[in-house]
């Protein structure tokens, strides 16, 4: 094959970087996608298809999602101006990357902790900007003093994306760490992702008055809403207009709008009770994994845990045994500061049951009657 030759003009970063896509397989349990795996009742379910079915389809979408941004506006406390809607969290990281991404005289860069949500990196490797890579502890814990370095190299980095709870690791870092790095680094835009954060009661690093170098991040994908592919953020004065300039008008549609108002203003409670039998349910996966023989199970503060293995090839072939019993979960163990490890994510109960008994079968001395 000839290489056509516009193919020059081709952002040389990309030739290296991989496609995000994973092949839609029957599977008997959902353990390696970071949903909230329980169910809506069919109440809800019908109450959406009732809402849905008033949609105007030939009809734009409000052009920011005014009602939506209002409703999470005053969840926070908030102007509604502050509030920007992303196609979930993954394009509001992008508008991040495109309004800061710096001058052509400055070549800009990111710090990021790693192992973190990969996102971060890839959308600012597909720009052409440069990604610092820190490294966690051992404990998965930031490293404040190599944090502080990487965000003082040149003339300091323009974004530095933390998630807490973080992922893969499921660690929830020290506030304290963090209030530190960005009172340091006022020339830096720290964006705080609390994308898990509901799994983790109480440990909101939200508060009114946050720095002005602060952008808070969530999403309602952790929260039985993946499907709408909704994120939003609270951007400090600044840096709304900037963000907003990069947005594509339309950006969330006016299902994914509808539904999430509705549910947001009417189901509620039952959302709240979703999170509390899934925060039930990681308790019962923690202590399956921490059956396994030689294995450590780090602290789970979001929907999903890691178990590290002995000896680290297990990992592989867990995961593969698991698989192939119709049981995903994300081997990990190639990644930085986790190798050996396995990421697990929350289930449902029967879910749990099918895993339990799986790990039975792969896992050698692995005891039987654990569900
Ligand atoms: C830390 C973190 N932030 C953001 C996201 C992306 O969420 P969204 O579905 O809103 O794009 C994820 C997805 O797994 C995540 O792990």
């Amino acid at each position: 094959m000839t290489t056509s030759e516009w193919t020059r003009h081709l952002r040389p970063a990309l030739a290296g970087l991989d496609v995000y896509d994973i092949e839609p397989v029957p599977v008997k349990a959902r353990l390696a996608a970071n949903e909230l795996a329980e169910p809506w009742p069919m109440e809800v379910v019908q109450e959406v298809g009732k809402r849905v079915a008033q949609l105007e389809l030939n009809r734009y979408p409000d052009t920011s999602g005014r009602k939506l941004r209002a409703l999470l506006a005053q969840r926070h406390a908030v102007d509604p101006e502050a509030v920007v809607l992303g196609c979930g969290s993954d394009e509001l990281i992008g508008f991040l990357l495109t309004a800061l991404g710096g001058r052509p005289s400055e070549p800009s860069f990111i710090v990021v902790p790693t192992p973190t949500f990969q996102m971060y990196g890839h959308a600012a490797r597909c720009r052409g900007i440069g990604v610092l890579e820190v490294p966690l502890t051992e404990e998965l814990e930031l490293d404040e003093t190599l944090m502080h370095e990487a965000l003082g190299v040149a003339t300091g980095a323009a974004l530095c994306f933390l998630a807490r709870p973080n992922n893969p690791t499921s660690s929830l870092w020290d506030a304290a760490v963090i209030e530190r790095l960005i009172a340091q680094h006022p020339a830096t835009v720290f964006v705080l992702d609390e994308a898990y954060i509901s799994y983790a009661p109480g440990a909101t690093l939200w508060r009114q008055g946050l720095p002005d170098n602060v952008v808070y991040m969530s999403t309602l994908s952790k929260i039985g809403l993946a499907a709408l592919r909704i994120g939003y953020l609270v951007a400090p004065p600044a840096l709304r207009r900037p963000l907003n300039v990069v947005r594509n008008p339309y950006n969330v549609s006016a299902t994914s709008q509808a539904i999430a108002e509705l549910v947001l203003t009417k189901f509620d409670g039952v959302q709240k009770a979703m999170l509390t039998r899934s925060l039930a349910a990681r308790q019962k996966l923690v202590g399956l994994l921490e059956k396994i023989p030689k294995a450590r199970v780090f602290p789970a503060h979001a929907n999903f845990a890691v178990v590290r293995l002995d000896p680290a090839g297990e990992a592989a072939r867990v995961a593969e045994a698991l698989a192939q019993r119709g049981i995903l979960v994300k081997d990990a163990s190639a990644l930085p500061r986790l190798a050996g490890c396995l990421r697990v994510g929350v289930g449902t109960n029967a879910e749990l049951d099918l895993l339990g008994k799986a790990l039975a079968e792969v896992i050698p001395g692995y005891p039987a009657a654990a569900t």
